[in-house]
């Protein structure tokens, strides 16, 4: 099989590509990505040299880039991860959000019904709980809640579900779609809460909390989140949507709390110091409360269910940041920027 991944060079994409790549050398995986600030080809050194993984720079917003890829590449399978995923990053400069989230899944599903004929091929969408807006103190999200997004993040990415579904139903394009909650864990920006978090503590930075921290995430380690994926694209039932989840809320001061302290633990410093970094800052505009995922369908039809509990996945993520200094380093400095101007913007 060729399967297609977009946004390998981000956190999640990255994630699952590593850990498939080496599973399946029967499988050919080619890496779409546009290379924007949140990809790192370091992240994939480890597979970048395998047989069976190819890298193509796409912007999926350039609709003929997209069909030169596809004409090349002839995917049986596209996983779609490519996004803007940064919600402060959407209030800041929504644009980029609307032309890769939803130009660039449309284009990618107009090459897809383009090169697949009677019920061939697969497109896995890769979505998230954003789409259902905000829960109260009670209640969780199944895959029949009302769409309701609070930011142009997850408003681009709910018109994306539906253009997905709209050419399931209307072209009978084979697709299958996942919601996941929160992921945390080894490669990801530290414009997110947890590896923002651990290096500012590591840099004796302070740790922003919006509001009064009590909003509430559901947190599911990457690795997870990538197995259930693959499940889906395995076993799931095509037309239909997953929900993912961890089934662990924490509030996010909570969150920083436990970071501090298992950043004490790891390195030897004294926890209150770090504590004492904690910083209240604005909210975000339309923060949204409460995140909760009932991953029931998903538990229950395919068998998935996650490793990691919070606690187990927590340490891991703190120990990955202690122990790759060179990624982190050259994140920190930008300079993991340089090697894709010298590679490709200057070419
Ligand atoms: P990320 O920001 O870390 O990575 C996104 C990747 O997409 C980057 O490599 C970037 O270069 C690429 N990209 C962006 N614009 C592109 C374009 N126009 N053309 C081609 N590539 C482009 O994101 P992530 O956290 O890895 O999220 C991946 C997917 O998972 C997204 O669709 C996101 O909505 C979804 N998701 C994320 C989370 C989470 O907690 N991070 C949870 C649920 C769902
Ligand atoms: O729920 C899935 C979503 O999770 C994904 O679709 C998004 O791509 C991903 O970015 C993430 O969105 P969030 O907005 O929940 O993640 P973020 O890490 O930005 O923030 C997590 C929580 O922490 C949120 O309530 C805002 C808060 N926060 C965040 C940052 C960056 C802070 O309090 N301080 C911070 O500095």
């Amino acid at each position: 099989m060729k399967i297609l991944v977009t946004g390998g060079a981000g956190f999640i994409g990255a994630n699952f590509l590593n850990l498939l790549v080496p599973r399946h050398p029967e499988h050919t995986f080619v890496n779409a990505d546009k290379l924007t600030y949140a990809a790192n080809l370091a992240s994939l050194a480890d597979i970048a040299g395998a047989a069976n993984y190819v890298f193509r720079r796409t912007d999926i917003a350039d609709a003929a880039a997209v069909d030169a890829l596809f004409d090349e590449q002839a995917p049986d399978i596209v996983i779609h991860f490519a996004a803007e995923s940064h919600v402060d990053r959407s209030i800041s400069g929504p644009r980029e959000f609307v032309r890769t989230n939803i130009e660039g899944t449309f284009n990618l599903l107009e090459a897809a019904r383009r090169i697949w004929k009677d019920g061939q091929g697969l497109f896995h969408h890769v979505s998230t709980d954003e789409v259902y807006g905000s829960l109260g103190a009670e209640g969780m999200f199944t895959e029949d809640t009302r769409y309701d997004p609070s930011s142009p993040y997850s408003a681009s990415k709910a018109a994306s579900d539906h253009l997905v579904r709209a050419y399931h139903r209307t072209f009978k394009l084979p697709v299958k779609l996942t919601n996941c909650s929160n992921n945390y864990g080894p490669l990801q920006f530290p414009e997110k809460l947890i590896p923002l978090m651990i290096m500012n503590a590591q840099d004796g930075k302070p740790l922003p909390v919006y509001g009064q921290g009590t909003n509430v995430r559901d947190w599911l380690y990457v690795q997870d989140h990538c197995e259930a994926i693959w499940t889906v694209v395995q076993r799931g039932a095509v037309g239909e949507t997953y929900n993912i989840g961890g089934n662990n809320e924490v509030k996010n001061i909570d969150v920083v709390h436990g970071l501090c302290r298992v950043l004490a633990e790891e390195t030897g410093r004294p926890a209150e110091a770090l504590l004492g970094l904690i910083t209240y800052v604005k909210d975000r505009p339309g923060h949204d409360l409460r995140y909760a995922i009932d991953a029931t369908k998903i538990r229950e039809h395919l068998g998935w269910s996650p490793k990691e509990t919070f606690e187990t996945g927590l340490r891991k993520t703190v120990r990955w940041y202690l122990d790759h200094h060179a990624w982190v380093d050259q994140v920190r400095t930008g300079e993991y920027r340089n090697w894709i101007e010298q590679n490709y913007d200057r070419r």
